[in-house]
């Protein structure tokens, strides 16, 4: 079975990596506009295969996606990553035109692929993929809410000084500082609410540092994370190709689901080998509709910007 990762940059190796790790995937194709750069990170990557035992063959390749054809999963972190003090929001300009452009070079090849949208910002360019290209909307999956809840389940795991395997819990809404809806309601810690261990502030507190998760790390970086984003990709990845139907927070079209039409936004998705094959409906409270009617908003305004 073949993966496609455009972009070898930090976001992408890493999901190449997490990828071939987990040595369900035939191959991993890495593909990157920079002359020889998906070359070299292959060919790192792959001298670690005898070292991390994995058989998953990682090819890379200088913009030639005839060598993507029969992909079928495409994940697409191509476009610049955060610097400090940017929002995801701000990188809409360059990002759009590049994803729109590897979008359908990816379908050119693999018509049947089904992609998965990493570059910022996330939603909107989620939302930018439905509209140019057409494709059910089981096959375009965005994918913010898989990463924002693991950095979601980071911060329980340290307040509740638990193991993280303890923890349960999902960020749905949009995949930005301000639009995030960690549910701590939602929480648990081994089905025991977390409400039980932790206190108001303590539950303002996580859902807060989780809120700004990347920008935290962009910050201490000076770039935008790559290792939980890679993990993240590979996740969902492995549960497209091995067909284990995980329920994944991610980022998909909503066609009333939510009170929402016509945008992209993070709920809880059932995710197989044709996408997202299930979203499931929470029953939210009135805060937790207004926080994700807000975000729904926030996200509107910036998919203004889009030119199809
Ligand atoms: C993040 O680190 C890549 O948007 C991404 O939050």
């Amino acid at each position: 079975m073949k993966v496609s990762v455009v972009g070898a940059g930090a976001v992408g190796a890493s999901c190449a990596e997490y990828i071939a790790m987990k040595n369900f995937a035939t191959e991993v194709v890495l593909v990157d506009i920079k002359e020889g750069f998906a070359e070299g990170k292959a060919m790192d990557l792959m001298q670690t295969a005898s070292l991390n035992g994995f058989d998953t063959k990682i090819t890379g390749i200088t913009n030639d996606y005839t060598k993507t054809a029969g992909s079928q999963v495409a994940v697409i972190t191509s476009g610049i990553p955060r610097k400090p003090g940017m929002t995801r929001e701000e990188l809409i300009g360059i990002n759009a035109g590049i994803v729109k452009e590897v979008a359908q070079n990816i379908l050119k090849h693999s018509p049947e692929a089904i992609l998965i949208v990493v570059s910022n910002p996330m939603d909107t360019m989620a939302y930018l993929i439905n509209k140019v290209t057409g494709l059910p909307k089981n096959r375009v999956i965005g994918m913010g809410g898989a990463l924002d809840s693991a950095r979601f389940k980071y911060r329980l795991a340290e307040a509740l000084q638990s193991p993280v395997s303890d923890v349960d819990g999902m960020v749905i809404a949009a995949h930005s500082d301000t639009g995030m809806l960690p549910l701590t309601r939602f929480a648990t810690r081994k089905g025991v609410p977390v409400s039980t261990f932790l206190d108001e502030e303590q539950l303002k507190n996580i859902t807060e540092a989780t809120k700004v998760g990347g920008a935290t790390l962009t910050k201490l970086l000076g770039t935008s994370a790559w290792y939980a984003p890679g993990a993240a990709v590979s996740v969902m990845v492995q549960s497209i190709v091995n067909d284990q139907k995980k329920l994944i927070p991610c980022s998909t079209l909503l066609e009333g689901e939510y009170s929402q039409q016509d945008i992209c936004l993070g709920v809880p998705c059932i995710i197989g080998k044709n996408g997202v094959e299930h979203i499931s409906l929470l029953d939210l409270n009135k805060m937790e509709k207004e926080k994700f009617q807000s975000a729904a908003d926030a996200v509107r305004e910036v998919n203004k910007d889009l030119k199809f």
